[in-house]
């Protein structure tokens, strides 16, 4: 399936609204990332990914709307030459192969385009999707960090995968 990544701009927050409010889509992630999500969370989130100097963040357009989102947080100080990936994809559209493709897409021009020699990414341990991602575009597997994670009441264990430039 095709798909298109963008800016995002304040035009997309009806469509994201739609796509991440949804309890799956937020099961595995930050609490950051609201539950119930709506068109207010969708709008401070545009307006910081238009702001921010320290994040690239493309909305994924598939069908003609942004139905998910990936990007990258650069760090500082002695982890400057290091960032951290994160995505979400709209339900509907899982299992399509659509983010293994827009993430290795997406690292390729990371690094072909930023001085940046390391990708990383933290995982909810039971997120086998999200693995399988990560593993076929190519990142290692670090650690398992034990109950790292709080959430929903309950303790989980996080894992970390990086992706180092050649
Ligand atoms: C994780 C996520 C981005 C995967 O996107 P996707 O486009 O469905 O992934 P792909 O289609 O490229 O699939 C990758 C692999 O995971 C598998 N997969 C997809 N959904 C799955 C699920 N719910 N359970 C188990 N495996 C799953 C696919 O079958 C594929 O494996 P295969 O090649 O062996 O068949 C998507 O499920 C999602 O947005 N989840 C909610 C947010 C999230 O967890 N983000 C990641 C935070 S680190």
């Amino acid at each position: 399936m095709k798909y298109k990544f963008k800016k995002l701009d304040f035009s997309d927050a009806k469509a994201i609204t739609e796509s991440a409010n949804n309890k799956n889509v937020a099961k595995y992630l930050r609490d950051a990332f609201p539950q119930p999500y709506t068109l207010k969370d969708a709008n401070e989130y545009i307006n910081y990914a238009v702001n921010s100097k320290n994040d690239i963040i493309y909305g994924i357009v598939i069908e003609n709307f942004v139905n998910g989102c990936i990007s990258a947080n650069f760090r500082n100080d002695v982890y400057k030459k290091s960032c951290e990936l994160g995505y979400w994809l709209a339900e509907k559209y899982w299992g399509k192969g659509i983010m293994t493709l827009a993430t290795k897409n997406f690292c390729d021009f990371i690094f072909q385009n930023y001085d940046i020699n390391r990708i990383d990414a933290e995982i909810f341990a039971e997120n086998i999707a999200s693995q399988k991602v990560l593993e076929k575009v190519g990142f290692e597997f670090e650690g398992l960090h034990k109950k790292k994670i709080y959430k929903y009441k309950k303790f989980m264990d996080a894992k970390t995968y990086a992706l180092i430039r050649n």
